[in-house]
């Protein structure tokens, strides 16, 4: 494909997922709201296969807001029950595919097996080159901007820098996720068109796109869909989801090679 070259580097580089719309997903068959937790763990899956076969480098997903502690305590304990399960049956299969993982948000109010877990999780795919999974836990965009202000603040009050030389790069510098590009595209599943205190200053350019889709549904061909919205979007490239896959395919057989070697 002569445009496969472009057409590469038009993709976001760092997509951002929230993932929503699990309880309604379960409602509409007549099931418990944890029916459609447990469902969306296949479509994150699926997500983060079809973003690798990509290329993207790197996706954020939503999974358990600084808000979601005010849901009922039983669907709240599934949900840290499940994530623990997941962490545990997952993690390898990460591993192996060069993938790297890791948890953003506060974690201190996290129980210790889970914080355990956490930690082995990033550990073990910490030198990996490959996509960065960032999974986003008792995450506030309003919280990574407070820790962001107390850190430098800290610095300040210990003479280490002067509040003159306090700018958007080091703002930038202290919150989650400064190593890896800003958001292109931000998806939310379900046609709730709110941020809901996900990542507020990385997502100050990033393409929205709402989906009516809820997030248990959401699979390789939802996410070929957004992203050739975002391509269009950018007018860089007028691609179509057909190239898209044609591209997937191609480096997936370059990744096949290159693991031959
Ligand atoms: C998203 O689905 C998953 C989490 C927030 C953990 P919801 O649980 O918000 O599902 P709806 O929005 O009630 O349908
Ligand atoms: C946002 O979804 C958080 C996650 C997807 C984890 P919610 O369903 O909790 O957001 P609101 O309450 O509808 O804004
Ligand atoms: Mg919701």
């Amino acid at each position: 494909m002569q445009n496969s070259q472009a057409l590469a580097e038009s993709l976001p580089k760092h997509i951002a997922v929230i993932m929503d719309g699990n309880g309604r997903w379960a409602k509409s068959q007549g099931k418990p709201r944890v029916f459609g937790h447990k469902h969306g763990v296949q479509a994150v899956r699926k997500t983060i296969r079809s973003a690798a076969k990509m290329g993207i480098q790197a996706v954020t997903l939503f999974a358990f807001s600084s808000e979601n502690w005010r849901r009922p305590e039983e669907e709240v304990g599934l949900l840290m029950e499940l994530f623990i399960s997941v962490l545990s049956s997952e993690v390898k299969k990460l591993y192996k595919n060069n993938l790297r993982l890791r948890i953003i948000g506060d974690k201190s109010r996290f129980s210790e097996r889970l914080q355990r877990k956490i930690e082995e999780a990033e550990k073990l795919t910490a030198t990996n080159s490959g996509m960065v999974i960032n999974i986003a836990a008792n995450y506030g965009g309003k919280w990574d901007i407070t820790q962001a202000v107390k850190s430098i603040s800290h610095k300040v009050a210990q003479g280490e820098i002067s509040v003159d030389s306090i700018d958007e790069d080091l703002i930038t510098s202290e919150l989650t996720m400064s190593d890896i590009p800003e958001v292109d595209l931000l998806i939310r599943t379900s046609g709730e068109c709110r941020i809901s205190n996900f990542m507020l200053w990385q997502l100050a350019y990033a393409e929205m796109y709402f989906t009516p889709v809820f997030w248990p549904d959401f699979g390789e061909d939802s996410l070929i869909e957004a992203v050739t919205w975002f391509v269009e979007r950018e007018r860089r490239f007028g691609a179509t989801g057909e190239q898209i896959k044609e591209l997937m395919e191609q480096r997936a057989s370059m990744n096949k090679k290159d693991s031959s070697v």
